[in-house]
């Protein structure tokens, strides 16, 4: 009986970690692209799919997300999120993308996305967020953010953005899933439908039953704004010297490896492990490709470690392209800022179909995880991009310079034959790719 218990114990152990494993994110893709369909009256985890064969890039794409919303409501705010029901296309591949507008101290209150990471950069306002860790320690992780920085907020975990300039504010954000679910404290504890006893809610806010909680919830995050905004240069000089703390508590070892990295200690973690400044700079295009891709993965932001997203900047030069490319572990979701961008994707073996789509400022795209994909600014201006990407680390194939300049080269015979090309075809293309990446 005692060896019964111990091995009924273990194996729940061993189920909750592998479920935990294996359940950590949106589930992976069993095919290319599986386009939603609706079917009122059948009900499965995602989407069904439509035949792959009547798929188009319009089931991949939305336009206008470069028109501002209206924030003319009490809280100043409009989330406009592109999730599976906007892009049908974004059925099983485990991301959606969002813009919030924000009037002059615009407020996107405290709330959760119950199945998605959010990772999140400024392009108008200054942007006060925060998100607070869960029991025991309950930590508040805030920052201030302007046009350029970047924040993450963990999966689940509640979070707020607050525009504390007195212009208009906008965001754009992806999410870790294609439907991440929202759900707003103060409306759901406070407005569920039938409503929650006053009695537990006294209770469980320390409430007197007389207080309404835009005043309790929202009076407080601008309280903390308004203590924590007023010096940001002490606010700067504190997180420097958790750098400095930071690194002595860093223990590194090179002969052990995990499926990601490893985790500092959550208590020394701070706000600055979730952010990154700058992104608002355009980087140089002064290359052969006339492009440049500034990929914001967790080698650049430590707090994406096991949240399944990451972000990227693309600039265009007029005609620039970002080449051919593949990222094994990603769908990416990309929205056009400056530019007129002509991309493309094509579907695996055996039907390799080309989806292709000239993309106007605001419009959006989806290239599912692991097909090989280009970008081309085909205006003669220059041209940005904003992605996000469903890996923490969505690796990345170029194709060309994969195949012609790998190291060692791959035998020209090999080249020659699969891509039915002349020989000295590819001993040139393998001579140029070899030097040039
Ligand atoms: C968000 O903006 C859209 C378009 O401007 C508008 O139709 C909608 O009512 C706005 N939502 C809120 C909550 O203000
Ligand atoms: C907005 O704030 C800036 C600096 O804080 C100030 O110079 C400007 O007068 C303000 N404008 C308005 C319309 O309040
Ligand atoms: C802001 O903080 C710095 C460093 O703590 C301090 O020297 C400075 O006087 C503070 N400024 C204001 C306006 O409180
Ligand atoms: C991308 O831009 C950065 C900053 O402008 C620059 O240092 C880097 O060399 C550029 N990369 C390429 C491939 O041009
Ligand atoms: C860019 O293209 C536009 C419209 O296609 C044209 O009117 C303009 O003259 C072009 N500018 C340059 C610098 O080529």
């Amino acid at each position: 009986m005692m060896k019964m218990g111990v091995h009924t114990l273990a194996t729940i152990a061993i189920l909750a970690l592998a479920s935990s494993l294996t359940y950590a994110s949106d589930p992976s893709p069993l095919q290319d692209f599986c386009v939603a369909i609706n079917d009122p009256a059948l009900f499965v985890n995602g989407k069904f799919c439509r035949d792959p064969m009547l798929a188009t890039a319009d089931d991949f794409f939305f336009p206008g997300l470069n028109i501002p919303r209206s924030t003319a409501n009490s809280l100043g705010s409009n989330v406009t999120l592109l999730d599976v029901t906007k892009i049908a296309g974004l059925n099983t591949l485990g991301i959606s993308l969002a813009r919030i507008d924000f009037a002059p101290y615009g407020l996107n209150p405290p709330h959760t996305h119950p199945r998605a990471t959010e990772i999140l950069v400024v392009v108008e306002g200054i942007i006060y967020v925060g998100f607070v860790s869960s029991f025991p320690a309950n930590r508040l992780f805030t920052k201030l953010l302007y046009p350029g920085d970047v924040f993450v907020f963990p999966e689940g975990l509640i979070h707020f953005q607050f525009n504390v300039a007195n212009t208009t504010g906008v965001t754009f954000s992806g999410l870790g899933s294609q439907s991440p679910g929202l759900i707003v404290i103060a409306n759901n504890v406070f407005g569920s439908t039938p409503p929650i006893s006053p009695d537990v809610l006294t209770k469980a806010f320390k409430l007197d039953k007389n207080v309404g909680f835009q005043r309790s919830i929202i009076a407080e995050s601008l309280f903390t704004v308004s203590k924590t905004c007023s010096n940001r240069s002490a606010m700067v000089a504190r997180s420097s010297s958790y750098f400095r703390r930071k690194r002595v508590h860093q223990r590194r070892r090179k002969d052990v490896f995990v499926n990601g990295k490893f985790c500092r200690d959550p208590m020394l973690a701070t706000a600055d492990d979730f952010f990154f400044p700058g992104l608002n700079i355009p980087r140089s295009t002064a290359n052969s490709l006339g492009s440049n891709v500034t990929l914001l993965d967790v080698t650049k932001i430590a707090g994406l470690n096991t949240l399944g997203i990451s972000l990227a900047r693309i600039d265009f030069a007029p005609y620039g392209l970002n080449p051919p490319h593949t990222h094994p572990r990603a769908t990416e979701l990309l929205v056009v800022v400056e530019g007129i961008i002509y991309v493309g994707f094509v579907s695996s073996f055996p039907a390799n179909r080309l989806f292709t789509k000239l993309l106007y400022p605001g419009d959006v795209f989806v290239f599912p995880e692991g097909l090989i994909h280009f970008q081309f600014n085909v205006a003669n201006t220059t041209g940005v991009t904003f992605s996000g990407l469903g890996s923490q680390n969505p690796g990345l194939i170029v194709i060309a310079n994969n195949v012609f300049g790998s190291t060692p080269p791959i035998s020209p015979d090999v080249l020659t034959k699969a891509f039915k090309l002349d020989k000295n075809v590819v001993e040139f293309l393998q001579k140029e790719f070899y030097t040039t990446s």
